[in-house]
């Protein structure tokens, strides 16, 4: 049953009999199978083809043998269901038609109707026929994160009008981040219902703020997403460059704290403090060192990770385009090997 599955029992913090391991973007552009798969099909086409969403999330739970799957799917396919004009480009990642910065735009924001994502909610019932006993892991986009991409336009490396807006126009901020907020808590709810066993939240750029501002602007919003989440459901809680922000992270609502690869395991869950697990986080660039560093940095992460009341292996970020997916099926199993009883 996946309810006795390693990964879960890590993220329940109960002593699994070996170390779970799944990576984030472990389906995609590493996979020669996954090329030949979405050939032809843009990605948000894809993110909506019951079929090819089933594919595409197995793929590497086949190849790598990892003891989680994550739903192949994009942090902005919700608000592209619900009706914005948005698209993902590739090469660059989400663009949106018509920036929103006032409170007009954001009153044009949907609510996201089950029927919306129903090709997904499908999947994901698919899903838990084909995976037996891999866990499938939803996910959304957390308010801020999302925010940024509608505010600026597209990808942004300062977030400089998310910013302006935030401390500009507070109220018109915490309108748009709520109306996120519902989107993503809606989106979590019917994956779970349909079948998911854990949620992550991805802040990913979360850490583009101070821990002061996190908690006035973010962790309200991130909060009540996370507090949607059923009962018993693992949450996971994950940014990058988040190591000022661990522990508020974990106080909006995170059974599961994930960390990038700046702060070594042992640190953050002196940070993150005790009731949370933690996820990570070998750096996704060590990949392309040779063998023997690969494997000792594995086992660094897992002797630090002894620190962390339930540890769940993962990259401190999404798995690199160009990385060899034979690296990745070792590290499964060096990690399963090298925490085995
Ligand atoms: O294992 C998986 O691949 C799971 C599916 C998944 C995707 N995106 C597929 C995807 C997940 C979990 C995401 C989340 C996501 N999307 C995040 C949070 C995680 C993180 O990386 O921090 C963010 C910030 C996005 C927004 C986004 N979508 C970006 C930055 C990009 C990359 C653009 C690029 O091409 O470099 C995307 C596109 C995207 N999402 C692709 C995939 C497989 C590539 C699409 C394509 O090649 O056409």
């Amino acid at each position: 049953m996946p309810a006795d599955s390693a990964f879960l029992r890590a993220c329940r913090r109960e002593r699994p009999p070996y170390t779970p391991v799944w990576f984030m973007r472990q389906a995609g552009r590493s996979l020669p199978e996954y090329l030949a798969a979405r050939d032809g099909t843009a990605m948000l086409e894809a993110c909506l083809r019951t079929d090819l969403v089933v594919e595409l999330t197995m793929q590497p739970v086949r190849r790598y043998g990892v003891d989680a799957a994550i739903l192949f799917s994009d942090i902005v396919l919700p608000l592209h269901a619900a009706g914005l004009d948005l698209d993902i480009v590739a090469g660059v990642g989400p663009v949106v038609a018509s920036p929103v910065r006032t409170t007009a735009d954001v009153e044009r924001i949907p609510a996201l109707e089950p029927a919306h994502v129903a090709p997904v909610t499908d999947a994901v019932r698919g899903l838990v026929g084909e995976l037996g006993d891999t866990p499938l892991v939803g996910f959304a986009g957390a308010p801020f994160t999302l925010a940024s991409y509608l505010i600026e336009g597209g990808p942004s490396r300062d977030h400089a009008r998310t910013k302006a807006l935030m401390y500009g126009d507070e109220a018109t901020w915490h309108a748009l981040a709520a109306r996120l907020a519902d989107i993503a808590a809606t989106y979590l709810r019917l994956q779970v219902e349909a079948g998911a066993k854990a949620v992550q939240l991805f802040d990913s750029w979360a850490g583009a703020l101070s821990a002061e501002d996190y908690a006035r602007y973010v962790l309200p919003h991130s909060a009540s997403v996370l507090g949607a989440v059923p009962e018993g459901v693992p949450r996971i809680h994950f940014g990058v460059g988040t190591g000022e922000l661990l522990e508020l992270m974990g106080e909006a609502g995170a059974d599961v704290v994930g960390v990038d690869w700046r702060v070594p395991l042992d640190e953050a869950a002196r940070r993150v403090g005790p009731g949370r697990a933690l996820q990570g986080n070998l750096d996704p660039a060590v990949v392309y060192a040779p063998w023997p560093v690969v494997a000792e940095r594995v086992r660094d992460v897992l002797r630090r990770g002894k620190a962390a009341e339930g540890h769940v292996f993962n990259l401190g970020h999404g798995v690199f385009p160009d990385t060899d997916p034979d690296v990745l099926a070792r590290i499964v199993d060096l990690v399963h090997e090298e925490t085995r009883g």
